[in-house]
């Protein structure tokens, strides 16, 4: 008898475990542990199995004995042999046994045809190349201590990579040690409310994320809308709201309607958090992606004692990193890092430092100017199929980030979303951002994300939304 479960996974490149037991020669128990592999989809059809010698010396048989099992596998139609590219699982042996599906798996949907949802920056241009080079920098470079329990406040090579960065670019006032590393927004919002740091009612904007919203009320805040108007958010009305001390704002670009917080109305809710003893929390969620001017600069600067700054890896660089950060205001600083607690359990070392280094190295610059260029295209591309194909549908927002708001006639968004979703585009309606609560009328329109299609998708992707927009009001 052989041993049992020698692992080939040199040779192979990836795990593989053979049961070399049972009764019978060698040959055959070496055959029956490959046919066993491939039956159960451990081998998977197109699998290049090792040359004979190294598989031999593996298990420590005679080479002679691995070219017969193959031989035998081969005539039974479980392996294929061609000259040049050695021994490979036959592309139909399919398992016999698959493994079976988790009982209640719901039957998942097909994905659209078409993506034109907001939220997605273009997964195709993830820099990949660049961030594998600074990972390896970054690693090489790290101290032994990077390796040990993280840090809460997240790595200092990433603070001050931040805010060196933020201050240069954004506007933000701050020092590495008002920073704090999370796991993007979301987190922080979590952070923020859910460990107590700051209670409701929290005063937001009448349209905005509803995923946000539910996770305030998760940790049972309440939200008080802000109406919108072209300038942002109304924020002369924080002074009616009586038990606010919070504000939640996207300066930048309002979400999802679009368009800055005037300067006016900044310095009002700046003001307000001053007389009140309250915060503004600052979501800069796409603060970078300004296409006809400069970046409007962060409200942060105007006074770092009174604005949570809040940015994000999600837009920039990818939702799947999660990777965000938080500028604080002193008071603000100890109470977040007591939510975190004692050990960092969230962003893993090696992509703070990683993103550490793509700062420093100038990758960030560049792959946000690329991507500046590339979103702006697509923008106009937007606005050129309008104005051709439905020039009485206005669009809003355009100046920045990566999603822009289609204006519809009264009572047709509904028919439109659905209209898109039978024709396989995946669309979002205004209504869905729309605060329960708010009290400024309500309008009809379409949030269209033009960063999600990759690039060969995006002309049939604009070629579907064209196609399902309700026709200009007879008499326009
Ligand atoms: C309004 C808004 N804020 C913040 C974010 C960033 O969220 P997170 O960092 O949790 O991915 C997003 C999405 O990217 C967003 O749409």
């Amino acid at each position: 008898m052989m041993d049992s479960w020698v692992n080939v996974a040199e040779r192979l490149g990836s795990d593989l475990h053979l049961e070399l037991a049972g009764p019978g020669s060698r040959r055959a128990v070496l055959i029956h542990a490959l046919r066993e592999a491939v039956r159960d989809g451990r081998l998977l059809p197109g699998t290049r199995l090792p040359p004979y010698r190294s598989l031999a010396a593996d298990l420590g048989l005679a080479r002679n004995t691995v070219a017969d099992a193959y031989a035998e596998l081969v005539a039974e139609g479980w392996l294929i042999a061609r000259q040049g590219s050695g021994t490979r699982v036959a592309p139909r042996a399919e398992p016999v046994r698959p493994p079976r599906p988790p009982k209640k798996a719901a039957a998942r949907p097909a994905p659209p045809s078409h993506n034109l949802r907001q939220g997605q920056p273009d997964a195709a241009s993830f820099p990949r190349p660049a961030w594998l080079a600074a990972a390896r920098r970054a690693l090489n470079a790290a101290p032994h201590d990077a390796f040990g329990p993280g840090d809460p406040q997240g790595r200092l090579e990433l603070r001050r990579a931040l805010a060196e960065y933020l201050a240069r670019a954004r506007g933000v006032r701050t020092t590495p040690d008002r920073i704090v590393v999370c796991s993007g927004f979301a987190h922080a919002l979590r952070l923020l409310f859910g460990g107590r740091v700051l209670r409701g009612p929290l005063a937001v904007e009448s349209y905005g994320l509803a995923f946000h919203r539910s996770l305030l009320e998760a940790a049972s805040v309440r939200t008080v809308p802000l109406s919108l108007d072209g300038h942002g958010a109304r924020t002369t009305e924080l002074e009616h709201l009586k038990d606010a001390r919070a504000v939640l704002l996207t300066p930048a670009h309002q979400f999802p309607t679009g368009g800055p917080l005037q300067p006016e109305r900044r310095v009002t809710a700046v003001d307000w958090a001053r007389t009140r003893g309250g915060v503004i929390l600052e979501d800069d969620y796409d603060g970078e992606f300004r296409y006809d001017r400069e970046p409007v600069g962060a409200v942060q600067g105007l006074d770092p004692e009174r604005v949570v700054y809040l940015g994000s890896a999600s837009k920039s660089l990818s939702p799947a990193l999660r990777l965000g950060w938080m500028v604080l205001p002193e008071h603000l600083l100890d109470p977040v890092l007591a939510a975190k607690g004692e050990r960092e359990a969230w962003t893993g070392v090696a992509d703070q430092l990683t993103l550490a280094d793509f700062i420093d190295s100038g990758h960030y610059d560049r792959h946000v100017r690329r991507m500046r260029q590339r979103y702006r295209a697509r923008r106009d591309r937007l606005v050129a199929a309008l104005a051709a194909r439905a020039p009485h549908i206005a669009l809003t927002g355009i100046a920045a980030g990566l999603h822009a708001v289609l204006h519809l006639p009264p009572g047709t968004e509904r028919a439109t979303v659905e209209a898109a979703a039978s024709n396989s585009l995946a669309l979002d309606g205004l209504a869905g951002f729309r605060h329960p609560a708010a009290t400024m009328p309500a309008r009809d329109g379409l949030v269209v994300g033009y960063a999600t299609p990759p690039e060969h998708a995006y002309g049939p992707a604009l070629e579907a939304l064209c196609r399902v927009l309700p026709p200009a009001p007879a008499g326009d």
